[in-house]
């Protein structure tokens, strides 16, 4: 078991091998467990985390901050609009800087084809771990938290279990794709059966794809590619319908509209969960778009796991911080 995970700047799941993965679950489950019964486990007293923001947050940022107090340590919110950084301090200044102030820098930075270049030049010039908040292409936090909450309801052996990771309309703003990047990512590594279900224009990278069938093969699982959102329901353990944009497309604002509102239907609704395995489970990193994305009664309903979800979030990024910034 690789255990030593010191120094280490987590940007993406993929770079943290299956012992490590479990290290970071096994320390997150422990971690749930004594904030649960009131046991202090302040491991990072003294430290300080630089929290920068280059998009808004509600989970991220209040889960950082919270995770950072329980450790003993103090988290800095810093946003790119209000500092220097939006007059021009760069990646490499701030990596240099803040690294030297600060005992670990988090960054969100989703701007299509700049936030994980981003993150990259901040942690090639950091001394201290970087952790991603979420860019364009990975939310390694999020699906951390995802695992933990797939384990919590249907155990570590995952081998056989199919997720659906699938597109459903939203209206709000076009949503970066790193959490399906993620998920297809590290849920083919536990030996799951993955479906990626989305309409046509609604591709994921194909580096990651590729990354995903990959991380199949080795674990002896699968990756499914579907365009029929009913057909991703059926049968499913866990189906985790969610909006993202049409970036392999177009980054034309009017055309994303136009595409976008093609699929108006795509929403996770009872009719849909009833398709799915009796004991499934519906997941959603949130924010979900209400009564367009999915319905009050699935996301409010017997089968929805949305709060453990988030809750989890806590857990997962305590792990690593204690484990990179010891
Ligand atoms: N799921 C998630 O990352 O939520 P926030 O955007 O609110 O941080």
């Amino acid at each position: 078991m690789q255990t030593d995970l010191r120094g280490r700047d987590m940007i993406t799941t993929q770079e943290f091998t299956d012992d490590e993965i479990w290290t970071i679950l096994d320390v997150a489950f422990d971690l749930k467990r004594k904030r649960a019964v009131g046991e202090p486990h302040a491991l990072l007293r003294d430290k300080v985390l630089a929290m920068l923001f280059f998009f808004s947050s509600t989970r991220t940022r209040v889960s950082f901050e919270a995770g950072m107090a329980q450790l003993g340590g103090h988290a800095q919110f810093i946003e790119s609009r209000t500092t220097q950084i939006k007059h021009g301090d760069t990646p490499k200044e701030l990596g240099e800087i803040i690294g030297r102030y600060c005992d670990g820098i988090a960054v969100r930075h989703v701007e299509w084809g700049e936030g994980n270049k981003y993150i990259r030049d901040i942690a090639e010039a950091s001394r201290v771990p970087v952790l991603n908040m979420q860019c364009e292409i990975y939310h390694p936090f999020q699906i951390l938290a995802d695992a933990m909450t797939i384990i919590e309801n249907f155990g570590r052996n995952l081998k056989g279990r199919t997720i659906n990771v699938s597109w459903a309309y939203a209206a709000s703003y076009s949503k970066p794709m790193s959490v399906p990047h993620c998920l297809i990512l590290l849920m083919t590594r536990f030996g799951m059966n993955v479906r990626l279900t989305h309409p046509p224009e609604f591709k994921l990278m194909p580096d990651i794809v590729e990354q995903a069938k990959e991380n199949a093969r080795r674990a002896g699982g699968s990756l499914e590619l579907l365009d029929d959102f009913d057909a991703g329901f059926k049968g499913a353990d866990i189906v985790l319908p969610k909006s993202w944009g049409p970036m392999m497309t177009t980054l034309d604002p009017d055309e994303t509209t136009r595409i976008t509102n093609k699929y108006q239907d795509w929403i996770a609704d009872e009719r849909r969960m009833a398709l799915a395995a009796e004991h499934a489970i519906y997941m959603h990193p949130l924010p979900a778009d209400r009564n367009i994305e999915v319905t009050d009664a699935v996301i409010d309903g017997p089968q929805s796991r949305v709060w453990d979800q988030a809750e989890n979030r806590l857990h997962a990024q305590k792990a690593v911080m204690a484990l990179t910034m010891r």
